[in-house]
């Protein structure tokens, strides 16, 4: 894996969609010899491009970017008056609670991926992984042609199965501990929920393809535990997300390490899809409810200013601070600290088991 990415050691930083990401953390990574990786599925062309640049003067090492591929779950975009309604009528208390109105139908969403994806043909980073599906042969293809690496998603081994058979180069097995969105594409992400250790060993024992793993993974120990149930590389979310160089807010790290996060919880409330955050009090309230969410992003886009308000309000129960289940175990506040100390203890540990 570290000859195929050109990188010192197997340790990739998990991108984070949704401008959690930022071009330091990236290029912090990658120049302390791992894998940085930038979460682009909310960037106009344009932009991702600026941000290509920038990560480009920040470091002369390879680097990730991610994309969805499925990055809707309306069909055409669009929601009918009944599913507003019924969205409006759950949701109703808690946008009263905070003092603002309820937000308009929201306008239909216009899928970014195939634009996204043609300018992942035009930058030619060295890795591009994505959630949520398996981009056209085509694309694929050229992938390979232009000399770009391409890593998928799997939460099941039916996925990492279909990643292999449309020719991926690494799969990343996303076991159910990882903060953030479950990007599972076959099943529901309901009914794909294995750990992380089950489903790299379920994977390994099928597939040829390099594995990654991510989920759960904080420290060298993990990675070192990673390695020897056969994964070629590990992807740390979490533990990067709450260091000084992510673009998360200061409350949402603080958050990270404080005691409510030992409670974690996988909701659909917040976006329309099933992501893990820390527990809150709307996630609680509405287990059960999920008929009456809007589709992936519409819910996201119905439930901001909620989020605005409840953030100026420091309303912080209202609000889904992603988080993996590893978070209470975090220790590290500073990006290359945590490389160095990632690095170290699983050295350290392979150096024992050879004595
Ligand atoms: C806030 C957040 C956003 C994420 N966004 C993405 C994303 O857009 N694409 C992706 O492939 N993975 C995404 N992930 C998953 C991470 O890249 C990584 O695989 C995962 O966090 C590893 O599990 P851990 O959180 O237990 O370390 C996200 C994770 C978090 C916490």
């Amino acid at each position: 894996m570290t000859e195929l990415l050109g990188i010192a050691y197997p340790i990739l930083q998990g991108p984070f969609g949704g401008t959690l990401s930022s071009v330091e953390l990236v290029s912090t990574v990658s120049n302390a010899g791992g894998l940085g990786g930038y979460g682009a599925n909310t960037l106009s062309p344009q932009e991702l491009i600026a941000v290509h640049n920038k990560i480009e003067a920040a470091t002369n090492k390879p680097y990730n970017i991610n994309l969805w591929v499925s990055d809707t779950d309306a069909p055409n975009g669009m929601i009918t008056d009944e599913q507003y309604e019924m969205a409006v009528k759950i949701f109703k208390p808690y946008f009263q609670e905070a003092g603002i109105s309820l937000p308009e139908k929201p306008a239909p969403f216009k899928s970014k991926f195939e634009n996204q994806v043609q300018t992942i043909l035009d930058i030619r980073p060295k890795l591009f992984s994505f959630v949520f599906g398996i981009p056209s042969a085509d694309v694929l293809e050229q992938c390979h042609k232009f000399g770009i690496l391409t890593a998928g998603s799997a939460t099941t081994l039916d996925e990492a199965l279909a990643l292999e058979a449309a020719g991926v180069d690494m799969i990343i097995a996303s076991g159910f501990e990882a903060g953030g969105h479950r990007p599972s594409f076959l099943a529901a992400a309901e009914s794909s929920t294995t750990g992380t250790f089950v489903l790299l060993q379920l994977i390994k024992e099928k597939v040829k393809t390099p594995v990654i793993a991510a989920g759960g993974i904080s420290n060298g120990k993990a990675v070192a535990a990673a390695l020897a149930l056969g994964a070629d590389a590990a992807q740390i979310g979490t533990a990067f997300l709450a260091t000084d160089e992510s673009n998360a807010t200061a409350i949402h790290k603080q958050m990270l390490f404080s005691d409510a996060a030992k409670y974690t919880t996988l909701s659909r409330a917040f976006t329309g899809r099933l992501g893990r955050g820390i527990a809150n009090r709307i996630a609680k309230d509405l287990i059960h409810k999920e008929d009456s969410f809007l589709p992936f992003p519409l819910q996201s886009q119905f439930m901001s200013p909620l989020k605005k308000a409840a953030i100026e309000q420091e309303k912080w129960d209202m609000i889904l601070f992603w988080s993996g289940q590893i978070a209470p175990a975090l220790k590290h506040k500073k990006a290359a600290e945590l490389m160095r100390s990632v690095i170290e203890e699983t050295t350290a540990y392979f150096d024992h088991l050879k004595i």
